[in-house]
């Protein structure tokens, strides 16, 4: 693929784990070597569900911007900024919400999975919604196309909502006669999904989440509590890696062919308990993170990433402002100084 301008975010929830290490951030450190790319703190998204309490809410963008960098994204090959610090988003938020059919944003699946997660009982889920709320795809859409973005990198979670911003860029394209918005598309990564130790899905709010800043111990724990097949109870009982929901799963994310043909010969033979396997589990799992949290331990002051970001918000920001002369001149609205 010739070189192609990128763009993705992430929503700052505090300290990241390693689901969103192996699907989201090492992806991202690929594709800046090839692309141009734009990746951002999407702090207002945060917004859409967590505006009652944001007092976390400043240092949470610095623990992200820490856990980006230490996994390998490097400011100086790729555009990475804070998405409440380019106001021109928000302009263009409202403006691309004015050529935004109602129906199209209630149509959007990912959206309707959000709000289902809202409230136990369906009505007052449905009750919660917020107008912001309905705006998620309609913000990622202004996110995109504020830096003309023709790819997305994104999990297959995020699709409906791009399908959305095409629907978007095209009909602000034909209504204003412009080819100014590119139609973005989904950059797919077949990336494993990572369950939570307690076999749902990992996640901060669910508290079954190993982190990237975790000490080796605190895996280690994390990793000791994961639930494995029933069945085996004690070391003489075999086993069967296939039923064992978490443990081997992890095995499988960050183990090689050959330790995999260990484990299960191990595991059906009765030649080991699951502590044990477990216990080789977590240092399978810390090996793998050892670059990324010695990298985050030796990682510059808050006030350091903070004068990164703000680079960064510089230079997007003169990307965006740029989109934002020529979409006002394409709806005749003076560019006022
Ligand atoms: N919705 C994305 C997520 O939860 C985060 C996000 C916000 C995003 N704006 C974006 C991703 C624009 C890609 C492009 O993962
Ligand atoms: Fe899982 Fe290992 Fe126990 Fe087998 S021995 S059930 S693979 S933890």
């Amino acid at each position: 693929m010739p070189k192609k301008r990128l763009l993705s975010g992430i929503r700052p929830t505090g300290s990241l784990h390693i689901g969103h290490y192996l699907g989201v951030l090492r992806n991202w450190a690929e594709l800046q070597n090839e692309h141009e790319c734009f990746y951002f703190i999407a702090d207002w998204h945060t917004l859409t569900t967590k505006y009652k309490d944001t007092k976390d809410l400043p240092n949470d963008i610095i623990e992200v911007a820490k856990d980006i960098v230490s996994s390998g994204i490097d400011p100086n090959k790729c555009t990475l900024y804070v998405q409440s610090a380019i106001q021109e988003v928000a302009e263009l938020h409202l403006l691309l919400s004015m050529v935004t059919y109602h129906n199209w944003v209630e149509r959007d699946p990912t959206l309707k999975d959000m709000v289902r997660l809202l409230a136990e009982d369906e009505e007052k889920a449905k009750q919660e919604v917020t107008y912001g709320l309905l705006g998620y795809p309609v913000l990622m859409t202004a996110d995109i196309l504020s830096v003309l973005g023709e790819f997305v990198p994104v999990g297959r979670d995020q699709v409906a909502h791009l399908e959305l911003s095409r629907d978007i860029a095209r009909r602000f394209n034909f209504i204003y006669k412009t080819e100014l918005f590119p139609e973005p598309k989904p950059l797919l990564t077949e990336t494993p999904s990572v369950i939570g130790i307690d076999g749902r899905k990992m996640s901060k709010s669910l508290n079954n989440d190993i982190k990237i800043i975790d000490s080796p111990e605190e895996t280690k724990k994390k990793v000791l509590q994961m639930i494995t097949d029933p069945n085996k109870i004690k070391k003489t009982d075999a086993g069967d890696p296939a039923k064992c929901q978490v443990a081997y799963k992890h095995y499988e994310i960050f183990a090689d062919k050959q330790t995999l043909s260990i484990v299960q010969d191990e595991c059906r033979g009765a030649k080991i308990g699951c502590v044990d396997c477990k216990t080789r589990l977590a240092k399978i799992i810390n090996e793998s993170l050892v670059q990324v949290r010695n990298k985050r331990q030796n990682l510059k002051t808050d006030k350091e990433i903070l004068e990164t970001l703000n680079e960064g918000n510089k230079k997007a920001r003169q990307v965006v402002k740029h989109t934002l002369e020529k979409v006002r001149d394409a709806m005749k609205l003076r560019n006022w100084n």
